[in-house]
């Protein structure tokens, strides 16, 4: 059974994820946005690896990155990982779509996250940001800022996430 809400207005990703919100209620939810793909040639484990680390660690906000190249930095949601960032790390901030030279890292939101319900009230309360949309990265800043805990997993060595809102990569995966 699916059910789906509509998202009338096209006012951001935060935005998206508040319309689920009477669906979702007080339950930790998945995020995986349709426009990257996992797990195209070998089966991925990263929601799964999320779940049990977001009930291990009892967090508000998990999330998978990918190491991207420099120039890719400003497409993406970048990590500001609270010292060294392992293959699970704590994220300090978050930042969305940065410059090179804002960029805290570069490690790039891959598209998939674990959230408590902490997540709506601080969308509740993110104002438009980047691009005048209510940006998912805004909120997840807001739940760290007010002692939210939230922790960046990588994906696994070899996976590959497919960004098929970019021409070369939509290609390279349905080739
Ligand atoms: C969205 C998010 C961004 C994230 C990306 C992942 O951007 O705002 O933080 O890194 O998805 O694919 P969009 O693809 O909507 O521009």
């Amino acid at each position: 059974e699916y059910f789906y809400p509509r998202q009338s207005r096209q006012l951001g990703l935060g935005h998206a994820v508040l319309c689920a919100r009477p669906i979702v209620g007080s339950q930790p939810f998945v995020v995986a946005l349709g426009d990257s793909i996992l797990g195209l040639h070998t089966p991925s484990k990263i929601v799964e690896r999320m779940i049990e680390e977001f009930e291990r660690r009892d967090v508000d906000v998990v999330v998978a990155f990918e190491e991207v190249p420099d120039k890719e930095v400003v497409h993406y949601g970048i990590a500001h990982p609270r010292g060294p960032a392992g293959e699970i790390f704590e994220l300090e901030d978050m930042i969305e779509k940065p410059s090179v030279d804002e960029a805290p890292s570069n490690l790039a939101v891959a598209a998939r996250y674990v959230f408590s319900p902490a997540i709506f009230e601080a969308l509740d309360h993110t104002s438009p940001g980047k691009a005048e949309e209510i940006q998912l990265t805004d909120a997840i800043q807001r739940v760290l800022s007010a002692g939210g805990k939230g922790i960046g997993l990588r994906l696994e060595k070899g996976e590959r996430r497919f960004d098929i809102g970019n021409f070369r990569s939509f290609f390279q995966a349905f080739a």
